[in-house]
């Protein structure tokens, strides 16, 4: 105890002498904490504006015009999962009468060929097959000044898709017109007389090309601007088209939508139940669900048909049965809904090669493919070469492969077999295919080279099972 107080009382001392100096190093040592605290709340508060704000709403549309690709552009999209508080609607299972389909559509996408994710590898119409598909929805032309627009170069490409129906009299062939959030859809949709100039432009390509129908493709009706009525004039637009339709005795041609699957976009953009009075059919883009992107920074399945275990909250909706029935559930009848089925597949980087399964650890898009994106005639390489055997999971009916960083998702004859047959099971429309282009149309991945029963293997697979009589 007394050998205690001797220091005590010498610390009080200097604490009395030196009161003044004390006192003027503490505020100055509050000062200097309290500015630390504030520059690290104002850094703290960019950083989320920038993730969680600005940055989701803006930066990915500088990714698109990089890319200038709308696939891409959807990728991201369908990434932004919703930042606030949605409630996940809830879809009975209570099955939905529609008539039953004795004829399914299978309506495939060729892009333009110099619109391909793999620029080196361009299908020409002349590689078309004109007994694959029934439907052929030639993309994309644009919109500009209110008019559709196609280079003078697609237009002569549009002409000799058209020009296949010579071959097979059932073939249809529609052209698709596309745009991002803020294209020309947006300026066109506004008013009537914009909207009017467009379905003149639209009769006019149809009477060119001879062709079956317009499929729009507007990625997405109300996606960037809040309080938008861009959605109610979408719905307008369509009316309108159906009005138009209804008016001529000639031409009459079909209307079809190219639709976003997540239920967090097409609440935002459509309004289902009248979208159903007025098109032939919707073909639902059930693909894109996972993709590498700063907020989404794992592997994942580009189409699955069913949700993983582990998906829980608004994971457990980014798959095609899900969004299949929520369709429905704000209705969109079954038989108008074709079920989108991919043939190319998306690639990630994994953090540890180890680590390598569903959902893993991925700081970017694989060194294969484009951007992310990969043609199934370059994953059949791919899987040659390295010997690699593909995984199968058999939740979500999809294969997956892994080679050291590399990481793949994509579909083959097995999973959309399943897939093919889910539409057949639940009486669906038909399967809309993304892309021709991006099948193995020139039968490279057989073992028989030049064999034309070879060529489109995926695409070839979907037809049987829901085309063939025989099944
Ligand atoms: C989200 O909303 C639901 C119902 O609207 C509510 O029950 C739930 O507590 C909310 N969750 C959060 C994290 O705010
Ligand atoms: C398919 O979706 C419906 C509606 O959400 C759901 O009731 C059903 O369980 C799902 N099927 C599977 C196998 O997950
Ligand atoms: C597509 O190819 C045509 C003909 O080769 C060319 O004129 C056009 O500029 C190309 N477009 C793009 C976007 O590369
Ligand atoms: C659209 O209109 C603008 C202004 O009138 C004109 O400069 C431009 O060339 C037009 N574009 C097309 C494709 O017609
Ligand atoms: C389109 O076809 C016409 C007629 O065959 C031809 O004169 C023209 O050069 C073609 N244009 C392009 C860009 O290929
Ligand atoms: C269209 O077909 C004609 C006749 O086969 C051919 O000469 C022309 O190059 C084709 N044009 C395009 C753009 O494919």
């Amino acid at each position: 105890m007394g050998d205690n107080s001797v220091p005590q009382a010498r610390y009080f001392l200097l604490r009395e002498k030196n009161g003044v100096k004390y006192i003027k190093k503490t505020l100055l040592v509050f000062f200097l904490a309290s500015l630390l605290i504030a520059s690290a709340v104002c850094a703290f508060g960019i950083l989320l504006l920038r993730n969680g704000f600005i940055f989701t709403r803006r930066h990915s549309f500088t990714y698109y015009k990089e890319f200038h690709d709308h696939s891409f552009y959807r990728a991201v999209s369908y990434s932004k999962l919703p930042e606030n508080n949605i409630t996940i609607p809830k879809i009975s299972n209570r099955p939905i009468k529609s008539p039953k389909i004795d004829n399914y559509r299978l309506v495939c996408y060729y892009n333009f060929p110099n619109r391909s994710f793999n620029l080196e590898r361009q299908l020409t119409h002349k590689r078309l097959d004109p007994d694959l598909c029934t439907h052929v929805n030639v993309g994309f032309g644009s919109i500009q000044n209110n008019t559709i627009y196609l280079s003078d170069y697609n237009r002569n490409v549009t002409r000799n898709v058209s020009a296949l129906k010579a071959k097979n009299k059932n073939l249809k062939v529609l052209l698709s017109i596309s745009g991002f959030a803020d294209s020309g859809f947006a300026e066109m949709v506004q008013n009537h007389a914009n909207r009017k100039m467009f379905i003149k432009s639209m009769l006019s390509y149809v009477k060119e090309f001879k062709l079956d129908g317009i499929d729009l493709d507007w990625e997405f009706p109300n996606a960037d601007v809040y309080n938008s009525k861009e959605r109610m004039h979408f719905t307008q637009l369509l009316y309108e088209i159906r009005e138009e339709i209804n008016r001529q005795k000639k031409h009459k041609f079909l209307l079809t939508v190219a639709v976003a699957s997540p239920y967090f976009i097409a609440m935002n953009s459509y309004d289902i139940s009248y979208m159903n009075d007025y098109v032939d059919f919707i073909n639902l883009m059930t693909y894109d669900f996972h993709f590498y992107t700063k907020w989404t920074p794992f592997t994942g399945i580009n189409s699955p048909l069913y949700s993983l275990p582990h998906d829980i909250g608004i994971f457990g909706t980014l798959n095609i049965n899900y969004s299949a029935h929520f369709w429905m559930s704000q209705g969109m009848e079954k038989n108008k809904i074709n079920i989108g089925l991919p043939t190319y597949g998306h690639t990630y980087k994994l953090i540890n090669p180890n680590n390598n399964g569903i959902s893993a650890p991925a700081i970017g898009f694989g060194n294969l493919g484009h951007n992310g994106f990969i043609d199934y005639s370059e994953v059949c390489a791919f899987l040659s070469e390295s010997k690699v055997l593909p995984n199968f999971d058999d939740v979500s009916k999809s294969p997956y492969a892994t080679h050291y960083q590399d990481w793949i998702s994509y579909d083959d004859i097995k999973s959309l077999s399943f897939k093919a047959e889910y539409i057949r099971e639940n009486n669906f429309g038909g399967a809309m295919v993304y892309s021709l282009n991006s099948d193995d149309y020139t039968g490279d991945c057989a073992d028989i080279k030049n064999d034309p029963s070879q060529t489109y293997p995926l695409i070839r697979q979907i037809r049987d099972i829901l085309l063939d009589p025989n099944l």
